[in-house]
């Protein structure tokens, strides 16, 4: 999915690259923020000295399933709950929050794979900083100071209502650790889609720059470093990981510009180069987005590509 930031009249989005071989990306977020750690006692399978090594020392990896055409979207795997049960999720490095369509009851879902997510009652309150980050300014209201809701509206319209709460992810780390990590996850109990935007799908995996992604949540709970990259495959499929790096023989590193202060990872301004030839066309904010299926241009770039090409 697309997020909905699409201001300044500039589109952006770029799918990683569908070149021959697979295409592998990784970036490194911001330091550690120190935090509460909030693996769940009792539940780790292994001892605590091993544990304070994942910082340092381990990733974890999802493999990917998916590819542009015919599927569309990627999607990982995701086990959670207790006890955890799996879902599928939309890949998305343009969003921040990990969402699943949600029983709470749902007022409109969409077709799942798995029966709907049944929320925890395990609420993050209205003035959290996971919750404030998801809110469209920062002087948001609360109609319910225990209640965090939150509303996403996507580039392609796709948009859902939910409530953010916490719940059990059950991670395998590389080194062997499968630990049970208490992380915010949204309930999405009313969707709005379009056709062109439906996947039958059980949520959306948000890995986007905020406070409430993925990598920020682990990162800030000491289980991995802020280092996430993505290895996909032209003939479909690939992985994620998220912490060290995993199999950097096959990465290729671009810096990640801090110019777009904003939630997304971009790559800094690009430039439009046709057939290896400079097109005067400049100045564009590209975002990487796992989420969009194709690469979009902006009005400008757009018609001198389709000036060139006729
Ligand atoms: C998501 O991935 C799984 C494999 O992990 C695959 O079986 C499933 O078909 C995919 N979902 C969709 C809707 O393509
Ligand atoms: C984690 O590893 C266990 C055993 O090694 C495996 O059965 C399970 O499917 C894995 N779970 C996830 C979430 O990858």
């Amino acid at each position: 999915m697309k997020i909905g930031k699409v201001g300044l009249g500039v589109m952006m989005v770029v799918l990683m690259m569908m070149l021959n071989l697979s295409t592998c990306s990784a970036w490194f977020g911001n330091k550690r923020k120190s935090g509460r750690n909030s693996i769940l006692p009792g539940e780790a399978m292994s001892s605590r000295p091993s544990l304070m090594n994942h910082a340092a020392g381990s990733s974890i990896v999802f493999p990917i399933y998916g590819n542009v055409y015919p599927v569309g979207f990627y999607n990982v795997t995701l086990n959670i709950g207790q006890p955890p049960r799996p879902y599928f999720l939309d890949v998305d490095t343009g969003s921040e929050l990990t969402w699943l369509q949600c029983d709470a009851p749902c007022s409109q879902c969409s077709e799942t794979p798995h029966p709907l997510y049944k929320p925890s009652n395990d609420f993050i309150p209205c003035k959290d900083p996971l919750c404030a980050s998801l809110q469209p300014t920062d002087d948001y209201t609360c109609e319910d100071p225990n209640q965090c809701d939150y509303e996403i509206k996507y580039a392609d319209q796709y948009s859902t209502l939910g409530v953010l709460l916490n719940d059990v992810y059950l991670l395998n780390f590389t080194n062997g650790v499968q630990l049970k990590v208490r992380m915010a996850l949204g309930c999405g109990y009313d969707q709005i889609f379009s056709p062109s935007t439906y996947h039958p799908l059980d949520g959306i995996l948000g890995l986007g720059r905020g406070k409430a992604s993925l990598i920020s949540q682990l990162n800030s709970q000491g289980l991995v470093r802020n280092v996430m990259g993505h290895c996909l495959s032209s003939r479909g499929g690939g992985y994620i990981f998220f912490g060290n790096v995993y199999d950097s023989s096959r990465m290729s590193w671009t810096p990640i510009s801090s110019i777009d202060s904003g939630k997304h990872y971009s790559a800094g301004p690009a430039e439009l180069v046709f057939g290896g030839r400079k097109t005067g066309v400049g100045s564009l904010n590209i975002i990487f987005d796992t989420g969009s299926s194709y690469t979009y241009f902006n009005s400008q770039a757009y018609q001198a590509m389709i000036s060139l090409v006729s």
